[in-house]
Formats: structure tokens, C-alpha cells, sequence
């Protein structure tokens, strides 16, 4: 990140002029030298210094430990894209829909669904002045409601760029597997998810249960795991569209070996995460809402374990490969769990 070349420039540019966007991403220049942006506020007039630039700035300086440990996901995020993506089709605007953006203090956050996304929605909304007070007091219905934070996917292609190249860029990940079990748990084993049952619980049952009941097929209340399971392995189930957001990959809602992430937090450590990510942001007083306690965190850990006992190898080894990617490029080691020979 620090180092800097007359050629990154070069390209930089050139990417600036690209219509089609997005592969520029890497080369991004630290110091924006626009001031005439009508965006406006706070570190765009040079009063203060942008989070990317405070980024820049530790990088420089003697590191603090959680600062090194920041830039050794990044390098293996960057080292894992290059050896593992394979060339992948252009980004469009509407790909980085999940994309957040504070113009107010240069952010962009990439939300991934299962993973503080309620929490952190909540916390862009209370920086960005769209709701005061205490990021707590804001209801879920409220951080979720469509609109209320922009998405990169509203802005045109120079705008994006211009975003992309001086904004900091942050999302949150999580050990794919407990991300999963936790949104089966959420979605389909509590029973207050009832539309969520009734859209795709209804469709998981028709498809996967032979000779279901007519209650489990009207109300899709009662989908078990290893049938979650079988519909996200389903070749079908993607044909027609992607899948639902909440079990989606990681890397298919965030793409970070296409856009270059500058923090990399992960749910596992989401309390001193958050604390460097609004550090950076220069947010004093603003605090992230109560990150998992340890013992929620290993009674999350024990779900998914037991959720997984009762699948086949076979089945295990297929949604392994379906959810490697997010493991590869996050660095999240194998399940202890898993049979895969
Ligand atoms: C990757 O994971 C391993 C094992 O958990 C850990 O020791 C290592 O520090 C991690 N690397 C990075 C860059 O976070």
C-alpha cells in the first residue's frame, strides 16, 4: 500500500478515463488531488485527513501490532487472489450493490449478511448525520431499509471510480461455516423468519422432500439442515438467480479480488476490528454496538459443528468446495470437524 509508483499513476488515470470500471481498483493514489469535488465536507478540504490517508499513515510509521496484523490479511487476501481467482468477468455498477458509501468521511463498506451487518449499518447511519444519537437506539428495521445508506451501485462509472480510488474500503468476514449455520438458524430453525420460510423453505420442501406434508409445503417451517443444504448444492437453485444474500459467498457479494479492500475485519475479532476501523475514521465517542461475547462466539462454534455432524462426507467435501473460496481468501483453516477424505 505504501509503495507508490509513476506508473500506478499512469494507470490510475487511464483507469479514470475507462467507462467500464472497476478493474482500476488496485492502483489507487493516497493523496486525492481534486479539491473541487462537490462532495464537500470535513477531509476533502483538507482540514482533516481521510480515513485512507490515516491508513497510509500508520503504514508508514512504526506499526502497532493490531496495524500489522491488519496488513498481513491484506497481503494474504491480495497473495490468495493471485493465486486462486481465475479470470472473472467485468464488474458492473449493479455488482457492488452491498458496496456502502459515507461520502462524509470517505467509506465504503462492503455488508455481508450474517456478519454485523445490522450493527455496522447502524453505525454509518449515526456517522453520516441520516440518524443521531446512539447507533444502538436505531432499530434493525431501520439500518436494513432500502435507500437509507447509498450503495456504490447508485453512482456512475466515473463517480465509482473516484470513490473507489480514495475512499477506504472495509468489510467484514467470518468463518464461512458459522456464517451458514447462522443463517439456517436465523432463517429457517427459529420460527420467526416467517416470510423467509414461506419464500424459500416452501420452495426447499416442494423440491427436496418427497411426499411432504401439505403443512411443511404451505408454511416451510420446518426445513432441516441437510435439506438447506442439498438446495444450496442444487445446480438449479442458481440458474434463475443468485443466491439469497444471506448465504451467499462472501467474495461473490464483496468481490475483494477485484476491489482493493484496506481493511479486512473479521467477526472473530469484531470488537478491536471495529475499534481500528472507527479509530481510523477519526469517531471519538462513536462506540460499535456489543460485539458477541466469548461464550455466544463458542456456543456459535458448537452450532455449526453439530449442524455438520449429521452430514454425509460426501456432502460435506461438496459444500467445502462450494464455500472454499471464502476460506481460501479470508484464511479460515478447515473445520476440525469436517470428514473430507
Ligand atoms: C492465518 O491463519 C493462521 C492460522 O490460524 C494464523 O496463524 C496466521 O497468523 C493467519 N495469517 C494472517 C495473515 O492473518
Amino acid at each position: 500500500m505504501g509503495r507508490r509508483c509513476p506508473r500506478r499513476r499512469i494507470l490510475a488515470a487511464a483507469c479514470l478515463g475507462a467507462v467500464l470500471l472497476l478493474l482500476c481498483v488496485a492502483p489507487r493514489a493516497l493523496r486525492p488531488a481534486f479539491e473541487s469535488r462537490p462532495l464537500g465536507s470535513g477531509w476533502l478540504s483538507g482540514r482533516r485527513r481521510s480515513p485512507l490517508q490515516m491508513l497510509h499513515d500508520l503504514d508508514q510509521g512504526p506499526r502497532s501490532p493490531l496495524a500489522e496484523a491488519h496488513r498481513q490479511r491484506r497481503d494474504l487476501l491480495r497473495r490468495a487472489c493471485s493465486r486462486h481467482a481465475r479470470r472473472q468477468r467485468l464488474l458492473r455498477p449493479e455488482d457492488l450493490r452491498h458496496v456502502l458509501v459515507d461520502d462524509a468521511h470517505g467509506l465504503l463498506y462492503c455488508y455481508v449478511p450474517k456478519v454485523a451487518c445490522t450493527n455496522w449499518k447502524r453505525v454509518l447511519l449515526a456517522l453520516s448525520g441520516r440518524a443521531h444519537g446512539d447507533p444502538r437506539a436505531i432499530p434493525a428495521h431501520e439500518a436494513h431499509a432500502p435507500g437509507r445508506l447509498p450503495s456504490l451501485a447508485d453512482f456512475g462509472p466515473a463517480e465509482i471510480n473516484q470513490r473507489l480510488r480514495t475512499y477506504l474500503a472495509f468489510l467484514f468476514v467470518r468463518e464461512p461455516f458459522e456464517r451458514l449455520a447462522s443463517a439456517y438458524r436465523n432463517k429457517f430453525a427459529r420460527p420467526y423468519s416467517e416470510a423467509f420460510q414461506r419464500r424459500y423453505g416452501t420452495r426447499i420442501i416442494r423440491r427436496l422432500r418427497p411426499g411432504a406434508q401439505p403443512e411443511a409445503l404451505a408454511r416451510g417451517h420446518d426445513v432441516r439442515f441437510a435439506e438447506f443444504l442439498a438446495y444450496l448444492l442444487d445446480p438449479r437453485t442458481r440458474r434463475g438467480e443468485p443466491f439469497n444474500e444471506h448465504w451467499e459467498r462472501a467474495h461473490a457479494l464483496c468481490h475483494p479480488c477485484r476491489l482493493r479492500y484496506d481493511v479486512v475485519g473479521k467477526f472473530e475479532t469484531l470488537a478491536e476490528d471495529a475499534a481500528f476501523v472507527l479509530g481510523l475514521v477519526g469517531a471519538p465517542g462513536l462506540h460499535f454496538p456489543a460485539p458477541p461475547r466469548p461464550r455466544a462466539a463458542a456456543a456459535a462454534r458448537d452450532y455449526a459443528a453439530r449442524l455438520f455432524q449429521d452430514i454425509s462426507p460426501f456432502y460435506q467435501r461438496r459444500l467445502f468446495d462450494l464455500y472454499k473460496m471464502d476460506f481460501l481468501l479470508f484464511n479460515y483453516s478447515v473445520p476440525a470437524y469436517l470428514r473430507l477424505h
